[in-house]
């Protein structure tokens, strides 16, 4: 049985997400709830090394909820990669007598979490922050509603002036290796195509169904591309390559980047956010250590943070089904 836990720590690593303010929010009101310490950790791994901390209370999380970004900054820290890095954040660790760590981020942010746990035996939880969706053990990371609401808001704008001008627009968004915003943003803006790295839909396919739609009478089209998708590998390229095909077609591109990242956390995200953000605080008072906390089924569940990287968080085929029919 390990140490009680008195003081907690809670820093937000990698890429940001909206909602990771909730989270920390959250977090340090159900510390103060069962009387507990709470400190920050400013720029995530990066700010361990540094000792670069805040103490949190009640009233230092006030009007957060609703703000994007992190109060605590982020970064991805190249110093925490080497044993050298860890020694010092653990030194630091140590003499801010911090118990627990509260982890927020995604797999770079678990894996850290997981690395430190093992050469030095500080209990960590982690709570799944990014906009990607593309972990394990959750239905849902937060920030990802809120970028699908960004990303169907843009699209619908793009749609306007895509049927103004009888255009066929290439837009990509982000998910790293993941297709899961381009899946659900593409259905929920009515998206002609959907290219994801989960299905290689292969070139032909994409010519082919193109084609269909010009017979079918379409005047413009919206094909929504996962960055980390292989045939929409460079967006601009896949676009040439469509042109030499359908020289008549008015083709544009946009890729959409960072504002996916960012703008007020949606109340799916707040909610979400909340509720892991006391279920990781609970999951350490009960001496849990590397888990992550998610959402199975609308209930609170935990998995090792050695799952939630690992394993495939499937893409679910039911979704894909709904795209092509959709699309007729
Ligand atoms: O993981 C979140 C994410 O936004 C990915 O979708 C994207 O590939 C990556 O981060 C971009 O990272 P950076 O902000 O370092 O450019």
């Amino acid at each position: 049985m390990g140490k009680k836990i008195k003081k907690i720590g809670v820093m937000t690593s990698g890429g940001d997400a909206p909602g990771m303010n909730a989270a920390i929010r959250a977090v340090v009101r159900t510390c103060a709830y069962y009387n507990i310490e709470c400190v920050g950790i400013y720029r995530g791994y990066q700010g361990m090394i540094d000792a670069d901390f805040v103490k949190l209370d009640a009233r230092s999380v006030n009007n957060i909820i609703n703000r994007g970004g992190t109060i605590l900054k982020s970064s991805r820290s190249a110093e925490f990669k080497t044993k050298e890095g860890r020694a010092k954040a653990y030194e630091n660790i140590k003499n801010a007598e911090i118990d627990g760590l509260i982890l927020i981020g995604g797999d770079g942010t678990f894996t850290g979490g997981m690395v430190f746990y093992n050469e030095f035996k500080v209990p960590c939880i982690g709570i799944p922050g990014t906009i990607d969706n593309d972990i394990f053990g959750t239905n849902y990371t937060i920030g990802y509603d809120t970028a699908l609401n960004t990303v169907v808001e843009v699209i619908d704008k793009i749609r306007d002036t895509a049927s103004s001008h009888n255009r066929l627009f290439f837009i990509e968004v982000m998910g790293r290796d993941a297709g899961f915003i381009a899946l659900n943003s593409g259905i929920g803006a009515g998206a002609e195509e959907i290219l994801i790295p989960e299905k290689n839909l292969g070139l032909e396919r994409l010519v082919d169904s193109l084609k269909k739609s010009k017979d079918k009478g379409k005047t413009s089209s919206i094909v929504v591309v996962s960055e980390g998708d292989k045939i929409g590998k460079n967006v601009f390229e896949l676009a040439d390559y469509i042109n030499d095909n359908f020289p008549h077609y008015d083709i544009r591109v946009s890729v959409l980047g960072h504002m996916q990242r960012g703008g007020s956390p949606s109340c799916f995200d707040r909610v979400l956010a909340s509720r892991l953000g006391v279920a990781a605080v609970e999951a350490l008072l009960d001496r849990s250590t590397g888990v992550m906390v998610g959402i199975t089924n609308n209930e609170v569940s935990t998995v090792g943070l050695n799952k939630a990287i690992k394993m495939n968080h499937d893409i679910n085929e039911e979704l894909l089904k709904v795209a092509e029919i959709t699309s007729v």
